[in-house]
Protein backbone atom coordinates (compact mmCIF):
# COMPACT_ATOMS: atom_id res chain seq x y z
CA UNK A 1 0.00 0.00 0.00
CA UNK A 2 1.17 3.12 -0.89
CA UNK A 3 0.87 6.31 1.84
CA UNK A 4 -0.36 9.44 0.45
CA UNK A 5 1.76 11.90 0.15
CA UNK A 6 2.68 14.24 2.67
CA UNK A 7 0.47 17.39 2.73
CA UNK A 8 2.24 19.15 5.92
CA UNK A 9 6.07 20.43 6.01
CA UNK A 10 7.96 20.69 9.04
CA UNK A 11 11.01 23.43 9.13
CA UNK A 12 13.65 20.69 10.60
CA UNK A 13 13.44 16.79 11.21
CA UNK A 14 12.01 14.99 14.32
CA UNK A 15 13.63 12.29 15.99
CA UNK A 16 11.13 9.83 18.16
CA UNK A 17 12.34 6.86 19.66
CA UNK A 18 9.95 4.36 21.57
CA UNK A 19 11.75 2.03 23.71
CA UNK A 20 10.46 -0.92 26.99
CA UNK A 21 11.75 -4.32 27.47
CA UNK A 22 10.86 -7.35 25.19
CA UNK A 23 7.01 -7.70 25.08
CA UNK A 24 6.32 -3.99 26.44
CA UNK A 25 4.15 -3.39 22.99
CA UNK A 26 7.17 -0.84 21.24
CA UNK A 27 6.46 -2.34 17.30
CA UNK A 28 2.68 -1.79 17.88
CA UNK A 29 3.42 2.13 19.34
CA UNK A 30 5.39 2.34 16.17
CA UNK A 31 3.15 1.34 14.25
CA UNK A 32 0.42 3.43 15.54
CA UNK A 33 1.93 6.72 15.80
CA UNK A 34 3.53 6.14 11.92
CA UNK A 35 -0.17 5.53 10.96
CA UNK A 36 -1.48 8.28 13.06
CA UNK A 37 1.33 10.60 11.29
CA UNK A 38 0.49 9.85 7.75
CA UNK A 39 -2.92 10.62 8.44
CA UNK A 40 -2.25 13.50 9.83
CA UNK A 41 -0.17 14.46 6.30
CA UNK A 42 3.18 14.52 8.20
CA UNK A 43 6.32 12.73 5.77
CA UNK A 44 7.31 10.24 7.87
CA UNK A 45 10.05 7.19 7.92
CA UNK A 46 9.81 4.32 10.46
CA UNK A 47 13.11 2.04 11.35
CA UNK A 48 13.67 -0.61 13.63
CA UNK A 49 17.30 -1.25 15.17
CA UNK A 50 18.41 -3.84 15.53
CA UNK A 51 18.43 -3.24 11.57
CA UNK A 52 17.90 -6.01 8.89
CA UNK A 53 21.59 -5.30 7.03
CA UNK A 54 24.44 -7.16 8.24
CA UNK A 55 25.22 -6.20 11.69
CA UNK A 56 21.94 -6.51 12.57
CA UNK A 57 21.02 -10.10 10.96
CA UNK A 58 24.84 -10.74 12.80
CA UNK A 59 22.46 -9.65 16.38
CA UNK A 60 19.60 -11.60 15.60
CA UNK A 61 21.55 -14.79 14.80
CA UNK A 62 23.12 -14.12 18.43
CA UNK A 63 19.77 -13.10 20.82
CA UNK A 64 18.06 -16.09 18.86
CA UNK A 65 21.18 -18.63 19.78
CA UNK A 66 22.02 -17.51 23.18
CA UNK A 67 24.81 -15.34 23.98
CA UNK A 68 27.59 -18.36 24.35
CA UNK A 69 30.35 -16.90 24.98
CA UNK A 70 30.26 -13.59 23.49
CA UNK A 71 31.52 -10.72 26.01
CA UNK A 72 29.39 -7.89 26.72
CA UNK A 73 31.69 -5.40 25.26
CA UNK A 74 31.80 -7.57 21.99
CA UNK A 75 27.74 -7.66 21.98
CA UNK A 76 28.11 -3.93 22.73
CA UNK A 77 30.22 -3.24 20.02
CA UNK A 78 27.47 -4.79 17.54
CA UNK A 79 24.78 -2.53 18.65
CA UNK A 80 27.21 0.32 18.21
CA UNK A 81 28.09 -0.72 14.39
CA UNK A 82 24.93 -1.54 13.46
CA UNK A 83 22.94 1.71 14.59
CA UNK A 84 26.00 3.53 13.04
CA UNK A 85 25.09 2.42 10.28
CA UNK A 86 21.56 3.26 10.33
CA UNK A 87 22.30 6.64 11.15
CA UNK A 88 24.61 6.94 8.54
CA UNK A 89 22.45 5.31 5.37
CA UNK A 90 18.93 6.17 6.83
CA UNK A 91 18.20 8.37 10.01
CA UNK A 92 20.69 11.40 9.62
CA UNK A 93 19.36 11.58 5.35
CA UNK A 94 15.38 11.78 6.60
CA UNK A 95 16.40 14.04 8.98
CA UNK A 96 18.29 16.42 6.15
CA UNK A 97 14.88 15.67 4.74
CA UNK A 98 12.73 17.12 7.46
CA UNK A 99 10.62 13.61 7.76
CA UNK A 100 9.53 12.83 11.27
CA UNK A 101 11.67 9.16 12.08
CA UNK A 102 10.49 7.02 14.21
CA UNK A 103 12.37 4.82 15.93
CA UNK A 104 11.78 1.21 16.99
CA UNK A 105 14.27 1.02 19.68
CA UNK A 106 17.51 3.68 19.53
CA UNK A 107 20.48 3.87 21.85
CA UNK A 108 18.27 4.08 24.66
CA UNK A 109 17.80 0.05 24.40
CA UNK A 110 21.95 -0.19 24.31
CA UNK A 111 22.05 1.75 27.90
CA UNK A 112 19.61 -0.36 29.25
CA UNK A 113 20.18 -3.91 27.80
CA UNK A 114 24.12 -4.15 27.51
CA UNK A 115 24.23 -1.77 30.91
CA UNK A 116 22.06 -4.52 32.46
CA UNK A 117 25.01 -6.60 31.62
CA UNK A 118 27.32 -4.89 33.94
CA UNK A 119 28.47 -1.70 31.80
CA UNK A 120 28.36 1.07 32.55
CA UNK A 121 24.66 3.04 30.99
CA UNK A 122 26.49 6.48 31.14
CA UNK A 123 29.53 5.10 28.84
CA UNK A 124 27.33 3.51 26.50
CA UNK A 125 25.62 6.85 26.17
CA UNK A 126 28.30 8.68 25.31
CA UNK A 127 30.05 6.21 22.74
CA UNK A 128 26.52 6.69 20.94
CA UNK A 129 26.31 10.13 21.24
CA UNK A 130 29.42 10.75 19.54
CA UNK A 131 28.19 9.56 16.02
CA UNK A 132 23.95 9.25 17.05
CA UNK A 133 21.66 12.34 17.43
CA UNK A 134 19.84 12.85 20.04
CA UNK A 135 16.31 12.20 19.98
CA UNK A 136 13.68 14.98 20.37
CA UNK A 137 11.07 12.80 22.52
CA UNK A 138 11.67 9.50 23.90
CA UNK A 139 8.89 7.33 25.11
CA UNK A 140 9.75 4.10 27.48
CA UNK A 141 7.14 1.97 27.61
CA UNK A 142 6.98 0.47 31.31
CA UNK A 143 5.88 -3.44 32.13
CA UNK A 144 6.38 -5.39 35.16
CA UNK A 145 9.06 -8.27 33.98
CA UNK A 146 6.80 -10.90 35.16
CA UNK A 147 4.02 -9.66 32.69
CA UNK A 148 6.46 -9.07 30.30
CA UNK A 149 7.52 -12.95 30.43
CA UNK A 150 4.00 -14.21 30.32
CA UNK A 151 3.30 -12.28 26.94
CA UNK A 152 6.97 -13.07 25.15
CA UNK A 153 6.04 -16.44 26.05
CA UNK A 154 2.46 -16.56 24.71
CA UNK A 155 3.45 -14.81 21.41
CA UNK A 156 6.73 -16.66 20.48
CA UNK A 157 7.29 -19.46 22.89
CA UNK A 158 9.98 -20.01 25.43
CA UNK A 159 13.66 -20.66 24.37
CA UNK A 160 15.40 -19.29 27.07
CA UNK A 161 15.16 -20.09 30.94
CA UNK A 162 11.78 -18.10 32.04
CA UNK A 163 13.16 -17.41 35.38
CA UNK A 164 16.61 -16.38 33.76
CA UNK A 165 15.32 -14.03 31.49
CA UNK A 166 13.13 -12.64 33.93
CA UNK A 167 15.71 -11.17 36.21
CA UNK A 168 17.57 -10.34 32.67
CA UNK A 169 14.67 -8.23 32.01
CA UNK A 170 14.20 -6.69 35.88
CA UNK A 171 17.71 -5.72 35.27
CA UNK A 172 16.88 -3.58 32.12
CA UNK A 173 13.34 -2.05 33.18
CA UNK A 174 15.77 -0.83 36.42
CA UNK A 175 17.77 0.90 34.09
CA UNK A 176 15.09 2.52 31.82
CA UNK A 177 13.23 3.33 34.97
CA UNK A 178 16.30 5.58 35.74
CA UNK A 179 16.62 7.66 32.71
CA UNK A 180 15.15 11.44 33.34
CA UNK A 181 15.87 13.67 30.93
CA UNK A 182 13.00 16.52 30.15
CA UNK A 183 12.81 14.24 26.07
CA UNK A 184 11.98 11.44 27.73
CA UNK A 185 8.35 10.28 28.61
CA UNK A 186 7.64 7.22 31.00
CA UNK A 187 4.63 5.13 30.31
CA UNK A 188 2.47 2.60 31.71
CA UNK A 189 2.34 0.03 29.14
CA UNK A 190 -0.30 -2.01 31.12
CA UNK A 191 -2.66 -0.27 29.75
CA UNK A 192 -4.81 -1.04 26.48
CA UNK A 193 -2.57 0.00 23.55
CA UNK A 194 -4.92 2.62 22.18
CA UNK A 195 -4.75 4.31 26.02
CA UNK A 196 -0.43 3.99 25.72
CA UNK A 197 -1.42 5.69 21.74
CA UNK A 198 -3.57 8.91 22.99
CA UNK A 199 -0.84 9.74 25.46
CA UNK A 200 2.24 9.61 22.87
CA UNK A 201 -0.22 11.48 20.49
CA UNK A 202 -1.10 13.84 22.89
CA UNK A 203 3.06 14.79 23.40
CA UNK A 204 3.72 14.27 19.75
CA UNK A 205 1.03 16.68 18.25
CA UNK A 206 2.15 19.66 20.46
CA UNK A 207 5.64 19.11 20.22
CA UNK A 208 5.39 19.34 16.21
CA UNK A 209 3.36 22.59 16.18
CA UNK A 210 6.34 25.21 16.42
CA UNK A 211 7.74 23.41 13.59
CA UNK A 212 4.95 23.21 11.24
CA UNK A 213 5.40 25.17 7.91
CA UNK A 214 3.44 26.68 5.17
CA UNK A 215 2.88 24.14 2.41
P1 LIG B 1 13.64 -6.57 19.25
O1 LIG B 1 13.24 -5.14 19.17
O2 LIG B 1 12.93 -7.42 20.21
O3 LIG B 1 13.62 -7.20 17.80
P2 LIG B 1 12.54 -8.29 17.26
O4 LIG B 1 11.21 -7.68 17.46
O5 LIG B 1 12.93 -8.42 15.81
O6 LIG B 1 12.79 -9.53 18.06
O7 LIG B 1 15.21 -6.61 19.55
C1 LIG B 1 15.90 -7.81 19.66
C2 LIG B 1 16.64 -7.88 20.96
O8 LIG B 1 17.80 -7.06 20.92
C3 LIG B 1 15.84 -7.45 22.17
O9 LIG B 1 15.87 -8.49 23.16
C4 LIG B 1 16.57 -6.26 22.69
C5 LIG B 1 17.96 -6.43 22.17
N1 LIG B 1 18.72 -5.16 21.99
C6 LIG B 1 19.84 -4.95 22.79
O10 LIG B 1 20.20 -5.79 23.62
N2 LIG B 1 20.56 -3.79 22.60
C7 LIG B 1 20.22 -2.86 21.66
O11 LIG B 1 20.92 -1.82 21.51
C8 LIG B 1 19.06 -3.10 20.85
C9 LIG B 1 18.67 -2.10 19.79
C10 LIG B 1 18.34 -4.26 21.05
Amino acid sequence: MNAPAPTRRLGQGILIAIEGIDGSGKSTQADLLTRALVREGYPVVKLKEPTSGRWGQRIREIVQGGRGDLRPQAELELFVQDRYEDVQERILPALEQDHIVVMDRYYFSTMAYQGALGLDPRAIQRVNEEFAPRPDLVFILHLPPSVAVQRITRSRGTGNDAFEQERYLAAVEAIYTDLREPSIHHLDALQPAEEVHREIWRVVEASLQPFLREP
